[in-house]
């Protein structure tokens, strides 16, 4: 068995709608020390990334995965936002249906306003329910895009060039494939029967598979161009080391290429490499080991806290009717790619902005790999369904396919790559997954911090203003956990009555420490335990939404209050550190949420 140890709980992440440069409030001193605790985990020698279904790939049986592998680290919830801004979902209860395409409108791009990306074609009726490409079909093997060969890049670039050839109107061509993202990320569309609840696959548990089908459909346009039914779309494999972390250079050398796109941020080519962290502003981290290593702790962390909660890692339930604003933690990961690869400038454009993103070929190429940390992640649950739910599984999307014919899809038809006819190249490292990662980080972060100490007391009843950083002294329903405490429930922070205009994007990190006696704080902020981001929400056509919005900001912290020697602390240091945005907080507590026995 190899090893497959989840580290840390930390998880950054920000999205990409955002186009303001952010007021930087995080001090230079800002911790980024990272805690031993988390042990061994389960061994495994390769999680996969190859198909998933019926494979080999995951030599771990997943009742060995949750009872014994991941040991006490496992049963954190999330270490990123679940944020309820939005309705709560829990009387509406029924799948989401296609949309009326003859009542497409206009969408809202951030930092743009009304942009217009409806499809070419309005009329379904001609649309027929998607089926399984025939087995006999080659299987599509998604390679790492760094590791291509000349032939293959050559390849690649010449589908995109006729891709891009093909008449605007065509839906196969370049810009109506970017415009379905823009359809269905930024509000072109009202759930069906409703007049004002935007359809959005994002931020909730339709991203993973939605992307899924827009891909597939995506990559059999390409090959069908060039006439390869083998086409496959590389991933940008950002989860490696050093050459997977950096833009695939064929995106980046040739400025005349198809797969080219100027709207990006020149300072983020090669050697450049990418950065979880990054936060609009930021010029590029000069200790390159460090951020590989603190890249892998997050990825790894936005596994290991979610296991036994798939909303967690896949984003919150929604039902038809509902509007949910609750990212997972491979979304909230995903979005700062997009972040990193778009450009500085205000207004963000192509990759930086959901309505452009699909204009930039990398766009493909990173989901590719998004959706392949999914493989993951169900290999890691033993392939079993994240939600056993029929609100999930029978909800239906329209895509195009290489014919141009309309095609009913359901999420249900999503759960096995195999099925659909490709798979990832499992001869990739999971570096991220072999426990040696955290060890490094720690070696690098090992330095002695000097202890000034400052008091701290708790939230209290009254709201504050996150102007500054505020910190304080957080109860925990209950110290000592022991490990089948923490198989029933996960332990979550959760800062409640977060208030912020509905209208603009705001964001704030929060961090968790252990104080120092009864009621002091060290000098650094300890542990990030994840962070919550608001991004605009669509508006309609006259209506100018200046109303806040209150959410709740919910982040699992069982492994990290391990990893921080925090499990027998009565107390714990919470410390809110504002990006940007205008942030009232109604108050910060810790609780136990059950894990998620029916599907675990
Ligand atoms: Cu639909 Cu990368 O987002």
């Amino acid at each position: 068995m190899a090893s497959l140890s989840f580290l840390a709980t930390t998880t950054s992440s920000s999205s990409p709608l955002h186009r303001r440069h952010p007021r930087k409030v995080v001090p230079s001193t800002t911790p980024r020390r990272f805690h031993t605790s988390c042990e061994q985990v389960a061994n495994t020698t390769d999680a996969s990334g190859g198909d998933d279904k019926g494979s080999s790939i995951l030599r771990m049986d997943r009742r060995n995965v949750l009872l014994s592998g991941l040991g006490g680290g496992l049963y954190g919830a999330a270490g990123l936002g679940l944020l309820g801004v939005g309705e709560p979902l829990a009387a509406i209860g029924a799948p989401i249906t296609i949309p009326d395409l003859t009542k497409c409108h206009k969408a809202t791009a951030d930092g743009i306003g009304k942009v217009e990306c409806c499809p070419p074609y309005q009329d379904i009726s001609g649309a027929i329910d998607f089926t399984f490409p025939s087995s006999s079909k080659a299987l599509r093997v998604r390679k790492p895009a760094h590791l291509l060969s000349d032939e293959e890049v050559a390849k690649y670039k010449e589908a995109y060039r006729l891709m891009k050839a093909l008449p605007e109107t065509d839906p196969r061509s370049f810009m109506q494939q970017a415009n379905v993202h823009c359809q269905y990320c930024n509000g072109a569309y009202y759930q069906t029967g409703t007049e004002d609840k935007v359809l959005q696959v994002h931020y909730n548990w339709f991203f993973l598979p939605w992307h899924r089908l827009y891909l597939h459909f995506h990559e059999r346009i390409l090959g069908s161009l060039i006439g390869d039914d083998s086409f496959a779309l590389p991933f940008w494999n950002w989860d490696s080391g050093l050459e997977g972390m950096k833009i695939p250079s064929f995106f980046t050398k040739d400025t005349s290429s198809p797969v080219y796109d100027e709207k990006r941020n020149l300072n983020h080519y090669p050697p450049a490499i990418i950065d979880f962290d990054y936060s609009y502003g930021d010029s590029n981290p000069t200790d390159v080991d460090d951020v590989i290593h603190k890249n892998l702790l997050k990825i790894s962390n936005a596994f290991s806290e979610t296991l036994t909660k798939p909303e967690l890692f896949m984003g919150a339930v929604l039902r038809a009717g509902g509007e949910i604003n609750s990212p997972g933690t491979l979304e909230t990961i995903h979005n700062m790619a997009h972040m990193w690869v778009g450009p500085d400038e205000s207004p963000n454009m192509d990759m930086g902005n959901f309505y452009s993103a699909g204009r930039d070929p990398i766009f493909y190429c990173h989901h590719s790999n998004v959706d392949r940390m999914w493989s993951i992640y169900k290999n890691l649950r033993g392939k079993s369904t994240e939600f056993d739910d029929s609100d999930w599984l029978d909800s239906t999307f329209v895509f195009v396919d290489e014919k141009g014919q309309l095609v009913r899809c359901k999420v249900s038809q999503t759960q096995s790559t195999q099925k659909l006819r490709y798979t990832y190249d499992t001869d990739v490292e999971l570096p991220w997954i072999d426990k040696g990662v955290r060890k490094k980080v720690l070696k690098a972060k090992k330095k002695s911090a000097d202890l000034a100490l400052v008091p701290v007391t708790e939230f209290g009843s009254t709201s504050k203003s996150l102007t500054t950083i505020i910190r304080v002294l957080v109860s925990r329903p209950k110290k000592s956990r022991t490990k089948s405490e923490k198989e029933e429930a996960v332990e979550v922070l959760v800062v409640s009555g977060i208030q912020v205009p509905a209208n603009g994007s705001s964001r704030f990190d929060v961090y968790v420490s252990k104080p120092y006696g009864d009621d002091m704080a060290g000098p650094d902020l300890g542990e990030l335990a994840g962070y919550f981001h608001h991004v605009p929400h669509h508006v309609k056509d006259k209506e100018v939404e200046s109303k806040n919005h209150e959410a709740d900001l919910k982040l699992g912290i069982t492994k990290l209050l391990e990893d921080i020697d925090a499990e027998a602390t009565e107390k714990v240091v919470v410390s809110l550190v504002p990006r940007f945005g205008d942030i009232t907080v109604g108050g910060v507590t810790i609780q136990h949420l059950n894990t998620d026995t029916s599907s675990a």
